[in-house]
């Protein structure tokens, strides 16, 4: 009921694309229909990234796409510039009313309550791996005719995302994981971190923390990944040696005696089944110069995490865990590290996505078409 009266005070905000001036071709769906994106806001806690920027927005109202963007209080990227591109602004969490074709776009959760969803999708569903909750999800877009295409799931021809929020995670992480051990220089323990508003800010912070202490060496493991390559590019800003290792230097298996002679170890791998084990239980009394690991890729419920020494993801209010005392052992495990770099995360996963909007009107083609395809098989089973 909310949303729909939302919606009703939004379209007359909305401006007719006559007063706009698009002269342009007019991209459309396969009915002949223009192609509609809908930019909601988004509504969990600590959520202020965005999967479109203004540039962004700008380019798909070039190119003939209908672009709306709800109001939101949160945002990182204010609204002004979407409304200089030639978006229609709409009032926050308006979309349920949005019109049937128009294509819902958001990356995170939608509310849990049990709604049908009717229109097309496309955000982070969370919901193809069997998670009590994903199961919910395809259970609403099975009850109202709606297509989920899961921003995970889109892939190239090579199988391999077409964007990721990868780079920006293991920058933030790789700062939490200094913290962490700025924190255990100063005999305590890291405290709550925050998002920050740029990346200078960030450098800024972690100095203070870092002022008149020798630096530490860190190993990366995955460090040819997206995740790895954010991990040392922070290490390198800030004076920390790394050494890089991926798949080649792995690849025997283990033990990885190496790793506990580093006093930072951060974890950017993708773990798959088979993969070796990088830090064992035996670790915590082990002879070591390790007193931080920062899995970034952050799986420890998993059966094949690679790392045994800890159990449960950390988040922004304690993001330390002491597995060991005397000599310290801190697990810094947070799965929404993008979150604290909004607005980088934001401009870098937006710039890497906007090719796959631009073809939006082919939705049975390409990235969208396979994301389709993994929709209907796991909808299928509900
Ligand atoms: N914590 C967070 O907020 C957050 C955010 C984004 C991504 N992630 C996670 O980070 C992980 C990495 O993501 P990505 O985008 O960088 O993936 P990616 O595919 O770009 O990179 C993974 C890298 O790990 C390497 N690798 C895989 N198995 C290895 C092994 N056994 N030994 C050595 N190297 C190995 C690969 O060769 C590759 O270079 C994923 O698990 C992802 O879910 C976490």
């Amino acid at each position: 009921m909310q949303a729909a009266k939302g919606w009703k005070q939004s379209v007359c905000g909305v401006l007719p694309r006559r007063v706009l001036g698009y002269q342009g071709p007019m991209t459309r769906g396969k009915g002949g229909e223009m192609t509609h994106l809908w930019v909601r806001a988004e509504q969990r806690p600590n959520e202020e990234r965005v999967g479109i920027t203004p540039e962004g927005a700008a380019a798909l109202v070039k190119a003939g796409i209908r672009v709306t963007v709800e109001r939101s209080s949160v945002r990182a990227i204010p609204l002004d510039g979407y409304q200089a591109a030639g978006c229609e602004i709409a009032a926050e969490n308006a979309w349920p009313g949005a019109p049937t074709d128009a294509i819902i776009f958001g990356l995170k959760e939608l509310p849990e309550d049990g709604t049908s969803l009717r229109h097309r999708h496309i955000m982070f569903g969370h919901a193809f791996k069997g998670q009590p909750a994903g199961r919910e999800l395809l259970k609403r877009f099975k009850a109202g005719g709606g297509t989920l295409y899961d921003l995970e799931y889109l892939v190239g021809e090579d199988g391999r995302r077409v964007a990721a929020f990868g780079y920006w995670a293991g920058y933030a992480g790789a700062a939490v994981s200094l913290k962490c051990w700025a924190a255990q220089q100063r005999g305590r323990i890291a405290g709550p971190v925050r998002k920050v508003a740029s990346k200078e800010a960030l450098l800024g912070e972690l100095g203070e923390e870092l002022a008149g202490l020798a630096r530490p060496r860190a190993i990366i493991i995955g460090a040819l990944g997206r995740v790895g390559t954010g991990a040392a590019d922070l290490c390198t800003a800030m004076g920390v040696g790394v050494t890089k290792w991926d798949m080649a230097e792995t690849a025997g298996g283990g033990p990885f005696p190496e790793v506990l002679q580093h006093e930072i170890f951060l974890n950017c791998i993708l773990a798959r089944p088979g993969c070796p084990v990088f830090v064992p239980a035996s670790a915590k009394t082990d002879p070591r110069k390790l007193t931080v690991i920062g899995d970034i890729a952050c799986d420890p419920t998993s059966d094949f995490s690679p790392i045994k020494v800890y159990d449960r993801a950390t988040d922004w209010d304690a993001p330390a865990l002491r597995v060991h005392d005397a000599p310290p052992l801190d697990v810094t495990a947070i799965d929404n590290l993008p979150s604290l770099m909004p607005v980088e995360s934001s401009e870098d996963y937006a710039a890497q996505l906007l090719p796959s909007l631009l073809a939006l009107d082919a939705l049975d083609n390409g990235v969208w078409g396979r994301a389709k395809v993994e929709f209907d098989r796991h909808v299928a089973g509900v």
